[in-house]
């Protein structure tokens, strides 16, 4: 078998932390399984400015580009609040989805049964919820030129961003999202503007000519993208899949995170299309949450996002569908079991949960796993 190459970007804040319980499991399957992973790490985000001067060097980027999937953990935090835009730390995720042409993001969210409630919402609208978010991720007003702000000469500045789509980006993230609905509960949902804008239109129009073509077996809705944001903390069990552009997709996404009682559960997969001569897909898996600078460092964080994440991972990039399926149940065991970081351990406290720390927690999980 041949080596199946890791690349890892821990990041910064919380995101080291979180990527070395990722470690202990890689390990275990490496010892155990012979799963034959190759490790490999680099900076990303504030760290990598601190050693470089950019949010990812060239040498980084080129073996992020090379590893058969990229693990990256969280970037970011108010040590770089100051550093120019161009080189702060989001700059280096930004470059590995645009440089890896990582179009779809893959976010969804699920509710653990043992934590249907802690979310904030009433456990009957979110008990056993089910949904995937397929988020648009090199398009859009992220992405598109003129992005600048210039200086009228009067006083003024005047700053402008562009949301622009082409027929081919909006054909290719409606298909995964109709592709991924087959294996799901066979609904999209397509969440645009076009009431206000011209690119709403536009996506609406392309997402029902992709269903017309090759998904007419797939149902489809379309919303609006802030009636979305309603329903969604509304009935979020109405929907199965979400389709929706690069900026409503980071917003929709962090809302329905938050649905499932925390961010610190949930995790992503950044994927590019299959290479006509491999089949391969370039691909980057990344917890939703952010850097949490407030806990960081105080091994409080939760590792629960990462580690799903790199069930994405073997899921997605290396087709082992049984030993993510076991990862996916070792976490809701020790879920079911009690065991708590911080921010899935209710206000009130309640008896019979255990209070734990990242690598408890860690190793809770790998113990799950482990059987
Ligand atoms: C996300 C994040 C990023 C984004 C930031 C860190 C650039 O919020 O992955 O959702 O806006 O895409
Ligand atoms: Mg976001």
């Amino acid at each position: 078998m041949s080596a199946r190459n890791l690349f890892l970007l821990p990041g910064d804040g919380i995101g080291p932390e979180a990527m070395g319980e990722v470690r202990k499991v890689i390990e275990h399957m490496n010892t155990h399984e012979a799963a034959g992973f190759t490790l490999d790490e680099g900076l990303v985000g504030g760290s990598a400015y601190d050693a470089h001067g950019e949010g990812i060097s060239d040498a980084d980027m080129a073996k992020a580009m090379a590893a058969d999937a990229v693990l990256f953990g969280a970037v970011g935090g108010p040590k770089w609040d100051k550093v120019p835009y161009e080189v702060r730390p989001e700059a280096g995720l930004l470059r590995l989805r645009k440089d890896m042409e990582l179009f779809a993001n893959l976010r969804p969210a699920i509710c653990y049964p043992a934590l249907a409630n802690s979310s904030s919402l009433k456990q009957d609208v979110i008990e056993g919820l089910d949904i995937l978010i397929v988020r648009e991720l090199t398009g859009g007003v992220y992405f598109g030129e003129p992005k600048e702000i210039t200086d009228l000469g009067n006083g003024q500045k005047r700053a402008v961003d562009t949301q622009v789509y082409e027929t081919y980006e909006i054909e290719r993230i409606a298909a995964v999202a109709f592709d991924l609905a087959r294996t799901r509960d066979n609904r999209v949902c397509s969440m645009e503007k076009r009431n206000v804008m011209k690119s709403g239109l536009f996506w609406n129009e392309v997402v029902t000519a992709t269903h017309a073509r090759d998904y007419q077996d797939v149902e489809l809705s379309h919303m609006l993208a802030d009636a979305g944001g309603m329903q969604l903390v509304r009935w979020p069990k109405q929907f199965d899949v979400i389709v929706t552009d690069n900026l409503f997709g980071d917003m929709l996404s962090d809302v329905a995170a938050m649905l499932t009682g925390s961010l610190g559960m949930l995790p992503s997969a950044s994927l590019g299309a299959p290479d006509p001569a491999t089949g391969k897909r370039k691909a980057l898996y990344e917890p939703v949450h952010g850097s949490a600078p407030d806990i960081a460092g105080t091994g409080a964080a939760n590792p629960i996002a990462m580690i799903a994440s790199f069930a994405m991972c073997l899921r997605y990039s290396f087709e082992m569908i049984d030993e993510a399926d076991r990862l996916e149940a070792a976490i809701a065991k020790v879920l079911d079991e009690g065991y708590r970081t911080g921010d899935i351990m209710p206000s009130d406290g309640q008896a019979g949960l255990k209070a734990v720390g990242t690598v408890e927690m860690g190793d809770a999980v790998l113990a799950a796993y482990a059987g």
